[in-house]
């Protein structure tokens, strides 16, 4: 009951009372931004648990600072801030937040999606401005979904419920994944699984859903926006390192795609130079998981998942599962 335990941010407070539930000492970053990384290194110091954010670089520097730390829990799916390696080799078990965002995610992908294809936040800023003049037969013509061809990179959960909401525009389905073939996509929708390029060659509409690792950084290069037709657009609401985002402005500057989605970027918070310039490109400030359903549905987990290990019980969602052996 004597535990100690530290949120790097404000979060739904179920999951901050169930943190108080079981341990003695909760305490919550009382700022409305992250920590800085100094301010990181010293509350790790003298703590159980950490429940930390995306946006908290959790590199070996911090994690020899965490000396009595057992478990640090993401708050997020992806874990790509956290040196798995160094956590493991000091024992600490690393938890994260699958499946609860799943939904939320894939439909900020679909609302992305089309934002972009029916040029919505150009229209919206135009009629803002007081610029509709009345309606116009080529004002503004985006395109249909209907029939076109969505390319799925990655169709682990999130891609996979991305790729079943587009039966409602009965579109053809191809999709990239690094494990066995997508079952599900397959007898459902009639998916195929082909190679990279032949993806980008052939989709109107491709959403990236692959983490973030050694293998998929700018795993969409200039090479591999050059595959993509004129007319196609490219949705991410993944990582934003898996796409060159300058290679990204580039293309988009050129009309070399028809447009881009983006809700995460590869130096959040910060923009690539250009970006913000352009109209064909839609900008959502990484809001994937952001429901009041889904965030609480975290909140709750990453807590659970704390509460777990410092019961010494094994947590339901670790990532480093080899910190057992
Ligand atoms: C959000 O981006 C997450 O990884 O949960
Ligand atoms: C993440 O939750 C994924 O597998 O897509």
């Amino acid at each position: 009951m004597s535990f100690n335990v530290y949120v790097t941010r404000q979060i739904p407070e179920e999951g901050i009372n169930l943190l108080k539930k079981h341990c003695q000492t909760v305490e919550v970053n009382p700022y409305d931004r992250p920590l800085t990384y100094d301010e990181l290194l010293r509350q790790v110091k003298g703590r159980d648990a950490m429940l930390t954010m995306l946006s908290d670089r959790i590199d070996e520097g911090v994690i020899n600072e965490a000396k009595s730390i057992k478990v640090i829990s993401n708050y997020a799916v992806g874990y790509e801030n956290i040196n798995i390696k160094t956590a493991t080799a000091k024992g600490i078990i690393v938890t994260n937040t699958p499946g609860v965002l799943t939904d939320s995610t894939a439909d900020m992908a679909w609302a992305l999606l089309f934002s972009i294809a029916r040029r919505i936040v150009e229209g919206d800023k135009l009629t803002r401005a007081g610029k509709f003049m009345g309606w116009s037969p080529l004002m503004l013509l985006g395109g249909d979904l209907i029939g076109k061809t969505l390319g799925i990179i990655g169709a682990g959960r999130i891609g996979t419920a991305m790729a079943m909401r587009s039966r409602g525009w009965c579109m053809k389905v191809l999709y990239t994944t690094q494990s066995n073939k997508n079952a599900v996509l397959e007898e459902m929708l009639g998916a195929k699984r082909v190679d990279l390029e032949m993806l980008l060659k052939e989709s109107d509409f491709i959403s990236i859903h692959t983490p973030l690792s050694e293998k998929t950084r700018h795993l969409i290069g200039a090479k591999e926006l050059s595959f993509m037709k004129k007319t196609a657009y490219l949705i991410n609401t993944a990582r934003g390192a898996v796409i060159d985002e300058a290679a990204l402005v580039n293309d988009l500057e050129n009309r070399q795609i028809a447009g881009a989605g983006l809700d995460v970027y590869e130096e959040e918070p910060r923009l690539k130079p250009g970006l913000a310039e352009l109209d064909n490109v839609v900008l959502a400030p990484h809001l994937g998981s952001a429901t009041v359903e889904t965030r609480t549905k975290m909140a709750v987990m990453a807590a659970e998942n704390i509460i777990a290990v410092l019961n010494k019980q094994k947590p339901k969602n670790c990532v480093n599962p080899e910190v057992f052996t």
